[in-house]
C-alpha cells in the first residue's frame, strides 16, 4: 500500500481501566483485580492505529495542562504522530474514560474535560493539516459544532471524510451531507436512522442513512463482522476473523483506522472493509485500546496466516 496522509480530529483521554469479576450494583463496593492507566480516547486511538499502519498522521485535539495531558502527548509523539496541532488548555483537566472490564465485556464513562475545548477556531487555525490529508477522521467526543465545521471544511477541500458516530447522539442532516463514510455500530445505526433496534432490517436502516446524503454506510457488528451496502443497495457482510479475544475496547477505533488507511491508499469499499476487519481482529487480542493497535507488518503477517 502507498503511504496515505490522515488527519484525525478528536478526543484524547486517559483510560482508567478496572478489571473486576462483575460490575458493582448502585451503592455497592466490590474488590477489583487490577487497575491500568492506558492512553485512549477515540480520536487518539484512531491516530495511533493509523500511524502504526504506516500512514502520515496528524491530530487536532486538546488536553489539559496536567500529568495525564503530558503523558498522552508524549505517547502520541512516540508513535510519530504530528502533535503540533494538539493544544494544552488551562481551563480543564485532560479527558478521562472510566472503563470497567467485567463478564467479558466493558462499560465506559467518559468525562470530556479538555476535549470540550477543541473548537471551530482550532479547525481554522490548523486548516493546513486538513488540506494536507487524503482522509479526515472524526468521532463524537469533541463538541458537535466542531465536528460539523471540520467535516464541512474537509469536504470543501475535497477530502475523504470518515465519521465514526460514537458515542451515539442525534445528528443534523447537514452533517450527513458532508460525510463520505459513516461507520456506526449495530446500536448506532438504528438510532441515527430513527428506528428502534430490530424495528426494521439492518439494510433498511443503512439505506435510510444513505438517503440522508452519506456516500457509504459501514456498520460494525462486533464479533459478527461488518456490513456495507453493495451497488444495488443489498447488505454484504464481511465476517469477523476468529481470534482469542482479550479486550474489545477500541475495536471500533482500530476498524476505522484500518478503513481510513485502506481508502487513503486507493482501495475500494469491499477490500477496505476486509483490511479494517483484520486490523480490528488483531486489536481485540491485546489489552487496552491504544496499546493493542497492530502495525502494518503484524496485519500483513496475520493476512498470510489467516487469509
Ligand atoms: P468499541 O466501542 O468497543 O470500540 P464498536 O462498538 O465501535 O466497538 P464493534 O462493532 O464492536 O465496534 O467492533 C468493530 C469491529 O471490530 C467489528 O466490525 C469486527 O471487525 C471487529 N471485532 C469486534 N469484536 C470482535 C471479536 N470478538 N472478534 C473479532 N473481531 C472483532
Ligand atoms: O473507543 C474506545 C475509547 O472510548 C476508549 O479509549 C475511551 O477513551 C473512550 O473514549
Amino acid at each position: 500500500m502507498n503511504k496515505p496522509k490522515i488527519a484525525v480530529i478528536g478526543s484524547l483521554n486517559m483510560d482508567i481501566v478496572i478489571e473486576a469479576q462483575r460490575a458493582p450494583r448502585m451503592g455497592e463496593t466490590i474488590l477489583g483485580q487490577q487497575a491500568h492507566f492506558i492512553p485512549g480516547g477515540k480520536g487518539a486511538n484512531q491516530a495511533v492505529a493509523s500511524a502504526r499502519l504506516g500512514a502520515h498522521t496528524s491530530m487536532i485535539g486538546s488536553v489539559g495542562q496536567d500529568a495525564f495531558g503530558k503523558q498522552l502527548l508524549a505517547s502520541m509523539q512516540q508513535e510519530g504522530i504530528d502533535c503540533q496541532t494538539i493544544k494544552s488548555v488551562e481551563q480543564a483537566a485532560t479527558g478521562i474514560a472510566n472503563i470497567l472490564l467485567a463478564d467479558g465485556d466493558n462499560s465506559i464513562i467518559v468525562v470530556p474535560g479538555a476535549n470540550a475545548y477543541c473548537t471551530t477556531e482550532d479547525i481554522d487555525k490548523h486548516e493546513q493539516a486538513i488540506a494536507d490529508a487524503d482522509v479526515v477522521m472524526l468521532q463524537l467526543e469533541i463538541p458537535l459544532e466542531t465536528v460539523i465545521y471540520a467535516a464541512e471544511k474537509a469536504k470543501h477541500l475535497g477530502k475523504q471524510v470518515i465519521l465514526n458516530p460514537a458515542p451515539a447522539q442525534a445528528l443534523p442532516d447537514r452533517l450527513f451531507a458532508a460525510i463520505d463514510i459513516l461507520t456506526p455500530n449495530e446500536t448506532e445505526v438504528y438510532q441515527l436512522a430513527g428506528f428502534e433496534i430490530g424495528e426494521v432490517e439492518l439494510q433498511q436502516a443503512m439505506q435510510a442513512l444513505q438517503s440522508k446524503g452519506v456516500q457509504h454506510v459501514i456498520t460494525t457488528l462486533g464479533s459478527k463482522g461488518a456490513a456495507f451496502l453493495d451497488q444495488s443497495g443489498q447488505v454484504e457482510i464481511v465476517p469477523a476473523y476468529k481470534v482469542e479475544v482479550v479486550d474489545t475496547t477500541g475495536a471500533g477505533d482500530s476498524f476505522n483506522a484500518g478503513l481510513a488507511v485502506a481508502i487513503g491508499s486507493g482501495r475500494r469499499i469491499p477490500e477496505a472493509v476486509v483490511f479494517a476487519s483484520k486490523v480490528a481482529a488483531l486489536a481485540v487480542t491485546k489489552m487496552g485500546a491504544q496499546q493493542g493497535m497492530p502495525t502494518l507488518e503484524q496485519v500483513e503477517n496475520f493476512i498470510s496466516k489467516k487469509g
